[in-house]
């Protein structure tokens, strides 16, 4: 839907920028403004700023940036509708018209809609698991071969997709809601054949997935058997995308422990859960992403990898220790002995044996160290060197040279050589990488000069001086309402044609647009035709020109010039010989006339 003007206006007036971001954010003041680590990039040193006078966000590293309603767009992932009608909610503001709130589509199916749908689909598959008549495999498997409580399955509000293929369709059909939206929701499917709809979840006990806000977004659901697949999970839908929803997150962030531990499957956080570790989580049938990663350092510094003994969970481990660190996380790994994974663990040693080994748990160094040293017999000569090469490549992975020192003293003593070898080897393997990764970052930027340019603006390659005369002239459009006047009435002669590319054009039409409407031009109004990125790169540009705002009345005379001048031979390089000739003609008497009034 689209909401007037002014509603956004005053959703935006209403909104404490500096409490909303505060949520995702850990904001330090520095004079007017508020700066933290990115929420949008993966970052270590902070640069990302919050203006609460201007209530405006900007990030000099990814360059998002925009109003409050660009913000909960890029970390809510909601488009712009729905991100005013998440603050509206949050302000206590009513919508302005009856609304099918969070109006996000597929299919024309609406985020609200796939979430009341979940809520009675969870409440389906519950009721079915607690009915003995219907349930009955699933309680027993749940009861008996994964020895959970019963106030663990009501905890975790689990069920039990019935065997047969209409039992939920039926269910929700009754209750209101159309083949299109079960569909949406993905909790049914088409049939190819005969266009029949059917459940997708059959047989099946079920886990719901709850966000933080207690949302059920999604399930997964497991056979009972050792048929395949194991699991089923909601794919993509309005309300659920797995690379950014954790498994037990909306139990584990209230749990105030000062870590979490992530493991791969719903029945480890179960158990894990169940024995008292209620700041487990698990991610969905995905490997970790730098989503995730940003979400864990919403919630805690220190994450606890538990994931299976086997060889793909160890690959999958180091991996996950890479993506969590780049945040900036104290990431720690569990080596579990004697059980394929944390579930089975906890079964067979129990719950105080698993907090021993949690309290041991091992630094990502000491971890990757143990895994190169248990591979080599160090009593011989050829192991050893090739575990030192390891374990020297791993040392130089490290950016701080006193965790350099520390690590080098370990592998030392390890592999008894002298440490000022190993210390040689080190920095030799970390010259090489410098160059390395200089050759690929310069590799990387032509490439993307060359073939990408600028996703944005591809135009402003064409003709990069236009279009930086032209962001000058947006910067100035975008702060100051006189200019925006003397544009309207005619006193600085600029419009839409004299705009070389295409994007700048937009921009520029869309200030001129608002400022000729009742409600008149306010930054935050821009969102309604513009993604959140191109918001970025609008704040961007008006970010530049506040820097060096001085003269303005000359940067923009300049700036038109410069528009004029490419204006004009783009004519002469692509008119016939007529208007070339009348041009020049043209061109000439004003000369002339230039002239005649200096003498
Ligand atoms: P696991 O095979 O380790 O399952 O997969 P698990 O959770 O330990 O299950 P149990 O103990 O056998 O019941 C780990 C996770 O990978 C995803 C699920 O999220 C699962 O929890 N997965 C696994 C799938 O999405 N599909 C599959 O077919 C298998
Ligand atoms: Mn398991």
């Amino acid at each position: 839907m689209r909401f007037p003007e002014n509603f956004i206006q005053e959703v935006v007036d209403r909104t404490d920028i500096e409490e909303l971001i505060g949520r995702y954010v850990t904001l330090k003041r520095t004079g007017a403004n508020l700066v933290g680590r990115c929420p949008f990039h993966s970052e270590k040193t902070p640069s990302f700023s919050v203006s609460p006078t201007k209530k405006m966000f900007f990030c000099f590293g990814c360059h998002a940036g925009g109003s409050a309603i660009t913000f909960v767009q890029k970390a809510e992932n909601l488009d712009f509708a729905e991100a005013v009608e998440f603050l509206a909610n949050r302000a206590g503001l009513p919508l302005p018209r009856e609304s099918d709130s969070f109006s996000a589509q597929q299919n024309g199916v609406s985020r609200k809609r796939v979430l009341e749908m979940n809520l009675e689909a969870a409440k389906f598959y519950r009721a079915c698991l607690f009915d003995p008549a219907i349930g009955a495999p699933g309680m027993d498997y749940f009861k008996r071969e994964r020895k959970l409580t019963e106030a663990t399955i009501k905890h975790f509000g689990l069920g039990f997709a019935p065997n047969g293929f209409h039992a939920l369709r039926d269910h929700l059909r009754r209750l209101g809601y159309s083949d299109d939206e079960l569909i949406a929701a993905y909790l049914c499917a088409r049939s190819q054949k005969n266009n029949n709809v059917y459940d997708i979840f059959r047989n099946r006990v079920m886990f719901p997935i709850i966000d933080t806000s207690g949302n059920v977004v999604g399930f997964g659901g497991r056979v009972m058997d050792d048929s395949k697949p194991k699991y089923l999970n909601t794919s993509d839908t309005p309300a659920f995308k797995k690379s950014r929803h954790l498994f037990a997150l909306n139990f584990a962030k209230n749990c105030c422990a000062e870590k979490m531990i992530l493991c791969e499957g719903y029945m480890d956080v179960i158990a894990l859960h169940a024995a008292g570790f209620e700041y487990a989580v698990a991610t969905l049938g995905t490997a970790i992403t730098p989503d995730h990663a940003r979400i864990f350092s919403k919630y805690t510094q220190k994450v606890i990898i538990s994931y299976d003994a086997d060889e793909a969970g160890q690959n999958a481990a180091n991996k996950a220790m890479r993506i969590l660190g780049e945040v900036g996380m104290d990431v720690r790994v569990l080596r579990l002995s004697g059980a394929k994974d944390p579930d089975e663990y906890i079964e067979k040693f129990g719950a105080d044996r698993f907090r021993r080994v949690l309290e041991e748990s091992r630094t990502g160094f000491e971890y990757k160290a143990e895994r190169v040293l248990s591979r080599y017999d160090l009593s011989v000569g050829t192991d050893k060197i090739k575990a030192s090469n390891e374990l020297c490549g791993v040392i130089a992975e490290y950016h701080s040279p006193v965790e350099r020192e520390v690590y080098l003293n370990y592998a030392s003593s390890k592999l008894e050589l002298p440490v000022d070898v190993l210390r040689n080897s080190v920095e030799q393997i970390r010259r090489k990488q410098r160059r390395e990764s200089a050759a690929r970052e310069s590799r990387e930027a032509q490439a993307s000069v060359k073939n990408f340019g600028d996703r944005i603006n591809p135009d402003a390659a064409k003709d990069p001086r236009a279009a930086s005369a032209e962001e000058s002239i947006l910067g100035l459009l975008l702060i100051y309402e006189e200019y925006r006047n003397a544009v309207d009435e005619g006193k600085i002669e600029l419009d839409a044609q004299d705009f070389v590319t295409d994007f700048h054009r937009r921009v520029f039409e869309a200030i001129m647009h608002l400022h000729r409407s009742e409600a008149g031009f306010r930054f935050e109004l821009l969102g309604m035709d513009f993604t959140p990125d191109e918001v970025g790169r609008i704040e961007k540009m008006e970010m530049a020109r506040q820097q060096l705002s001085q003269n303005g009345p000359e940067v923009l005379r300049s700036a038109i010039d410069v528009l004029r001048s490419t204006r004009e031979r783009a004519h002469l390089r692509n008119g016939d010989l007529n208007t070339r000739l009348a041009y020049l003609r043209e061109k000439n008497a004003k000369l002339h006339k230039g002239k005649a009034d200096t003498q």
